[in-house]
């Protein structure tokens, strides 16, 4: 089958255009199956073929306002919707009547926003007929690890992967979603306050960085890990990761210490030690608000002293829980998606506790390109709900929903 999937939840207009075929059995469907004599089936296995894909940023208008604006992102998807079609229907070589179903994200995401792509989706169900897919975001983010590198990618769907667990992290979700089967979905953890993104996003705007935040924390990071390993093999430093450990092992503390006489940069790990799966960031946010005042002048070696104390407590904490949970839960399988997931040093530690504690899960992060906002992830998301029979062309019952849930 052909599909359409349209992305608007935020400020990037979306769509692609996927082929899908049921792949041929193999070993593991068998095995699967229960061995010799069963029927075996390949039931969520499907092949992809990418026939066009394409992605319209809104970041450089929005970024005069250090964050999305959502009356600005609804008159840009307006503007943008048809323009990005033409070009993915060229891509493709397709005429839009040989479309089997139109994906659509109705949540969660900016409201304004994602009505343009529902009003498009209907608009085109309409006049060609086609059933329409309503996609949750959160879900596509999670199918986001599949495209790799080529046109076209399988999603596997044998019992090794599961159990599965999820990070999600974005502009406007942190959560940890248990995965016992595709589309069963239960969640187990998620932040009490701020999103990860949406903290590094106004971190970044309290050091003068411009928005979106996240590329420019990590980029001053990664300068100030470096200067900082060296002096690590020198012996002269203690990394303020291991140096903040012992100065905020209590609970949930939400104060900064930039008054220590070593003028050494430490900020808190919010949460890190609690007994669930949530997360809270508003209160390292605010230890970095209240740091900045106290410092008064920000000199370029001071920002990146923050960015880099800042990244080391958000990835620490993200990796403290998931490894937590991959350990009580015996997970086979960890995908981290959402915008946060482009961050490099979450990646690398990520790996590397996972390593260090001798855990089997196997860890998956999207290809660069993917970890955005992106039409793909919709149409993988949408070609599954379709199988689950959640088509429609009663076109009254779709709705965007900005607080939609998985
Ligand atoms: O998933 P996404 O593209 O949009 C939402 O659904 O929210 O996520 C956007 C978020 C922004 O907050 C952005 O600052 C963050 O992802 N982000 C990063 C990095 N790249 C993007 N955060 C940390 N490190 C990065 N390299
Ligand atoms: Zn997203």
């Amino acid at each position: 089958m052909k599909l359409l999937a349209i992305e608007t939840s935020c400020d990037e207009t979306a769509i692609a255009i996927v082929e899908v075929k049921k792949p041929a059995l193999n070993a593991s469907d068998i095995a699967d199956a229960g061995g010799e004599g069963k029927k075996p089936t390949c039931a969520g296995r499907a092949k992809f073929k990418i026939l066009g894909n394409e992605v319209s940023s809104q970041i450089d208008i929005h970024k005069e306002y250090g964050g999305v604006f959502p009356a600005l992102a609804k008159r840009e998807h307006i503007k943008n919707l048809p323009l990005v079609l033409e070009k993915v229907l060229k891509q493709s070589k397709l005429k839009i009547e040989k479309i089997d179903a139109i994906a659509v994200t109705t949540g969660p995401g900016l409201e304004p926003a994602l009505w343009t792509g529902i009003v498009f989706a209907k608009e085109l169900s309409q006049k060609y007929k086609i059933p329409v897919v309503p996609v949750n975001h959160m879900e596509g983010h999670i199918f986001s690890i599949f495209p790799k590198k080529g046109k076209t990618f399988t999603v596997e769907n044998n019992k090794e992967l599961f159990p599965m667990l999820t990070l999600l992290v974005s502009g406007g979700h942190t959560e940890l979603v248990l995965v016992k089967d595709w589309m069963k979905y239960k969640k187990i953890g998620q932040t009490r306050d701020d999103a990860a993104g949406e903290a590094f996003d106004k971190v970044a705007r309290m050091l003068s960085l411009p928005y979106p935040g996240g590329p420019q924390i990590s980029k001053l990071a990664s300068i100030e890990r470096d200067s900082k390993r060296e002096d690590i093999a020198l012996g002269e430093l203690a990394s303020s990761t291991e140096r903040a450990r012992g100065i905020f092992q209590q609970k949930n503390i939400r104060t900064s210490q930039s008054n220590i006489p070593s003028g050494e940069i430490i900020l808190p790990r919010p949460m890190i030690y609690t007994k669930d799966y949530d997360f809270s960031f508003s209160g390292l946010k605010t230890a970095v608000l209240y740091m900045v005042r106290d410092i008064g002048e920000l000199t370029d070696e001071i920002k990146k002293k923050i960015a880099c104390e800042f990244e080391n407590a958000v990835v620490e904490t993200l990796v403290h829980k998931t490894v937590k949970a991959i350990k009580e839960y015996k997970i086979k399988t960890l995908i981290v998606g959402g915008g946060v997931s482009a961050n490099t040093y979450l990646q690398e530690q990520m790996k590397a506790k996972i390593k260090k504690e001798k855990l089997k899960a196997k860890v998956h992060f999207p290809s660069k390109a993917l970890t955005g906002d992106n039409g793909l992830m919709i149409a993988i998301a949408g070609y599954y709900q379709y199988q689950n029979k959640k088509y429609t062309t009663r076109l009254g019952t779709i709705k965007a929903k900005g607080n939609l849930s998985l």
